[in-house]
């Protein structure tokens, strides 16, 4: 089993290898072969119950539920959180650590998605649609176009509380929630949902993911002169933060959108490329410069 902390990967679809893979609309939960819970009983149930919640709740557009957490769910979120939040005060950007003060994450409690997005709400009126798992890629992007971003509201195995081969609440409310306070961000991101839920192009849907790889998963920016962190999958992974910042395996260039777009992916491996913003507002604008030279009619 590949246990390396950087399959922390982005939320929704799947892209390999240039190909889209369309996941299909899952109905029960399933462990991929090898996941480090599919022996544990408990767990599955645990598990099987959350996807059940969160899907009924997402179906009938409740919000996220109120979920009473186990004592080893927090034992899990005690063991990875102050980790993580050690790498955040010193290499995160300045945004991101405003908002998750702000938000009131703690690293003893896990938090509950409902509180966390009334304060989105408020604040740049995004909100938080429970999931239960991977959706496929064009309902993922219809809920960010209308300003809701999808979150699980499970946690990984403790056996391996560094690692998850999926998305998990550590990976969602640590690195995805944050920026969502952010003003030019959560603009950035409902661009991005929805160019890619208007579009039929298949090449224009892979820039468009191509780009938020590059910046909402595994985004670097500028900031006095430093290089800092916001992309949700290197923040929720304590492998990735340093990997990203210094490790000579990889790259680091300025963001350039044609070069951006013209990158692929690994989700499965620490990345090798990473690109460096100078600002969430230089983001947005080359957002909006490429969607309109694709001539999608969002705008
Ligand atoms: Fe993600």
């Amino acid at each position: 089993m590949n246990t390396s902390p950087s399959r922390l990967v982005e939320y929704g679809a799947v892209i390999d290898s240039n190909v889209m893979v369309r996941p299909p609309d899952v109905t029960e939960l399933e462990l991929e072969p090898g996941h480090p819970g599919e022996h544990d009983v408990e767990y599955v149930e645990r598990r099987k119950a959350l996807f059940a919640l969160t899907r009924r709740h997402r179906l009938e557009g409740l919000g996220p539920p109120l979920v009473a957490y186990t004592p080893e769910e927090t034992r899990i979120w005690r063991a990875v959180s102050p980790q993580l939040d050690a790498l955040h005060r010193k290499y995160a950007c300045s945004m991101y650590l405003a908002a998750k003060d702000e938000l009131a994450i703690t690293q003893t409690e896990i938090p509950q998605l409902r509180t966390l997005s009334a304060r989105l709400e408020r604040e740049t009126n995004m909100h938080l649609v429970p999931a239960e798992g991977a959706l496929p890629y064009r309902t993922f992007y219809e809920y960010i176009a209308n300003r809701g971003f999808p979150v699980t509201q499970f946690i990984r195995h403790g056996s391996h509380p560094e690692f998850t081969p999926e998305p998990d609440m550590i990976h969602d409310c640590l690195g995805h929630v944050p920026p969502l306070m952010n003003p030019d961000y959560a603009e950035l991101l409902t661009l991005i949902g929805k160019a890619a839920a208007t579009t039929p192009h298949g090449d224009q849907v892979l820039a468009l993911k191509r780009f938020s790889w590059f910046s909402i998963e595994f985004g670097l920016i500028e900031e006095r002169s430093e290089t800092k962190v916001f992309g949700a999958g290197i923040l929720s992974s304590t492998g990735e933060i340093p990997h990203s910042l210094f490790s000579k395996d990889a790259t680091r260039r300025p963001f350039v959108t044609d070069t951006v777009i013209a990158t692929d992916y690994d989700p499965s491996q620490m990345q090798k490329d990473f690109f460096i913003a100078p600002s969430f507002t230089f983001l947005r604008r080359e957002l909006e410069a490429l969607v309109r030279r694709f001539g999608i009619p969002v705008l």
